[in-house]
């Protein structure tokens, strides 16, 4: 029996919060588990195969607090065999020279941690410097700018969601 895709973010912010909503609608609500990433625990991720992570990217590149403080945790976890996709929000005009840092910096994790990373998307149509999410001419996740470009995300979320469900049943 397949198990349910996890889908991890913090349930105290407002703007990923709501991020997050629209990637569960689109995914639908009855096939994904919704949780808390204040609360994490290492069980979490032994539970699920396929998970949806929110990394938006704060002090100027950084992973947020509750990231940064499960990372020890993360880092001494197998995750062979699982597959991740990670979204994060940013400000391209504000913060053009960290842009979604926070997707490039988990991913790399996630990836020394033995996990595989899906879900890459196009730099296109992002105007921004330099971004540790980017790898050639696509992005280690999916980037969304609720700042400038919230009038995109919509349909991001939708294209995204299409994708991975190919990419999590491969
Ligand atoms: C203090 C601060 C630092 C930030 N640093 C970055 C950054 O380095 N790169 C980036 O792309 N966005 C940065 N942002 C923008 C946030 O990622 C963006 O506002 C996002 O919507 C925050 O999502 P959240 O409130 O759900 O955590 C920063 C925002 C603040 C307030």
């Amino acid at each position: 029996m397949s198990r349910k895709t996890a889908i991890i973010y913090s349930f105290h912010t407002r703007k990923s919060k709501k991020v997050a909503e629209k990637v569960i609608e689109a995914w639908g609500k009855n096939d994904i588990e919704a949780v808390n990433a204040e609360e994490l625990d290492k069980e979490v991720f032994e539970k699920h195969d396929n998970f949806i992570l929110s990394a938006p990217t704060w002090f100027d590149g950084e992973l947020p607090n509750y990231w940064d403080e499960f990372v020890p945790d993360l880092e001494e976890m197998d995750l062979a065999g699982k597959k991740f996709a990670v979204f994060g929000l940013g400000d391209q005009k504000e913060y053009s020279e960290n842009f979604c840092d926070a997707i490039g910096i988990m991913s790399e994790i996630l990836e020394q941690c033995g996990g595989s990373v899906v879900g890459h998307t196009p730099v296109e149509n992002y105007t921004f410097e330099a971004s540790k999410a980017q790898q050639g001419n696509k992005f280690a996740g999916l980037p969304l700018d609720q700042e400038n470009q919230a009038r995109l995300t919509q349909d991001r979320v939708n294209k995204w969601v299409e994708q991975l469900k190919k990419e999590f049943a491969q």
